[in-house]
């Protein structure tokens, strides 16, 4: 068994927030990062995401490191882009704990975070120190459109590109008319400010009235001059075990939904945006089904939390060795 399997198997026999610490300790320790993603350096594998130059389309989703102080590590797997946080304006300690329970049967994940983060000048002086191996993303939220605005002016220098997260399940703006004002009001505030792409998050829709929900978003961010989008949170559901009692669901369970809502956004978004698809992703052939339904790039978490960081590599390659195909269907 490879040594990072072993890692993984002992991680997941501690409680899940134990073991989310015990990795970012691991991501401190100056190990062949390269070596345990193994992801293949490959002219075949690049993409172009809203001008950015990925060297794969293999990206880390928001919240595995919401201090931004591992990106670096994580980069050095062998994403072709990371994003760090969620980041606000002001330091953020979470919500009470426990606040993240595993469905280790279904390989999914049920979390209440509440978007723990050292605030946004910390993570600007964090970012301003750390080597750049690769394209950086940062997510960032506020519910206060000036907090979120200063966060967005301080991070922006820093990364190759932001994610608005417009869809934490444990931090609401209100009501579903809300988020829409919010967002557009938000996206028309950054318009003229901003020098790089700019992503919009979105959450996941089963029911009609939710899909109508977010297509509506979808269309808010495409009319206000987003660059792209991601398709998707997590879902809301109950769960007894969290001191919060809900949260937002990660992972396989996921993963049914996701190819239908890529291909639902990007038709009712006439194409015009970059999507990054995200929901339960954890194999090559996951990440191409998204593919080929009209994303960019796939996003992972909670897959590299089951599987571990080889687990890059074998998407990266698994895309790599099927690429004649994904060209074949127009998408190479
Ligand atoms: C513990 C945990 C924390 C997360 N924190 C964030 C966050 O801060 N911001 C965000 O946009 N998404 C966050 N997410 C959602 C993931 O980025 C991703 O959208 C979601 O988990 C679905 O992808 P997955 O099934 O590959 O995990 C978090 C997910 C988990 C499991």
């Amino acid at each position: 068994m490879e040594a990072s399997r072993v890692v993984t198997s002992a991680l997941l026999r501690l409680p899940p927030e134990t073991a989310h610490r015990g990795a970012d300790r691991l991501l401190g320790l100056p190990l062949p990062w390269e070596r345990i993603g193994g992801a293949p350096r490959s002219d075949a594998l690049g993409v172009d995401l809203a001008g950015i130059a990925l060297p794969n389309p293999v990206g880390l989703a928001a919240g595995f490191d919401k201090s931004c102080r591992r990106l670096d590590a994580l980069s050095r797997l062998g994403f072709g882009y990371v994003v760090g946080g969620t980041i606000t304006r002001r330091p953020r300690i979470g919500n009470p704990r426990p606040r993240i329970a595993r469905i280790r049967e279904r390989r999914s994940l049920v979390n209440a975070m509440g978007l723990p983060n050292p605030g946004a000048d910390v993570v600007a002086r964090t970012l301003l120190r750390l080597p750049r191996r690769g394209p950086r993303f940062v997510s960032i939220a506020d519910e206060d459109l000036a907090d979120a605005l200063e966060t967005h002016a301080l991070l922006e220098p820093h990364v190759d590109a932001i994610e608005l997260n417009a869809s934490c399940p444990n931090v609401s703006w209100g009501r579903d008319r809300d988020n829409e004002e919010h967002l557009a009001a938000l996206l028309r505030a950054i318009a003229p400010r901003r020098e790089r792409p700019l992503f919009v998050k979105l959450p996941p829709f089963r029911t009609d009235v939710e899909r109508d929900v977010v297509l509506a978003l979808a269309r808010i961010a495409r009319d206000a001059g987003a660059d792209g989008l991601t398709c998707s949170n997590t879902r809301p559901v109950a769960d007894a075990r969290l001191a919060s009692r809900a949260g937002g669901l990660s992972g396989r369970d996921l993963f049914p939904d996701t190819v239908g809502i890529v291909a639902e956004v990007r038709a009712a978004t006439d194409g015009a945006l970059a999507i990054n698809a995200c929901g339960g992703i954890a194999s090559a052939r996951d990440a191409l089904a998204c593919l080929r339904a009209g994303a960019a790039t796939v996003q992972i978490y909670t897959a590299l939390v089951y599987e571990g960081p080889a687990l890059v590599g074998r998407i990266a390659r698994g895309i790599s060795a099927a690429r004649p195909s994904t060209a074949r269907a127009g998408l190479g």
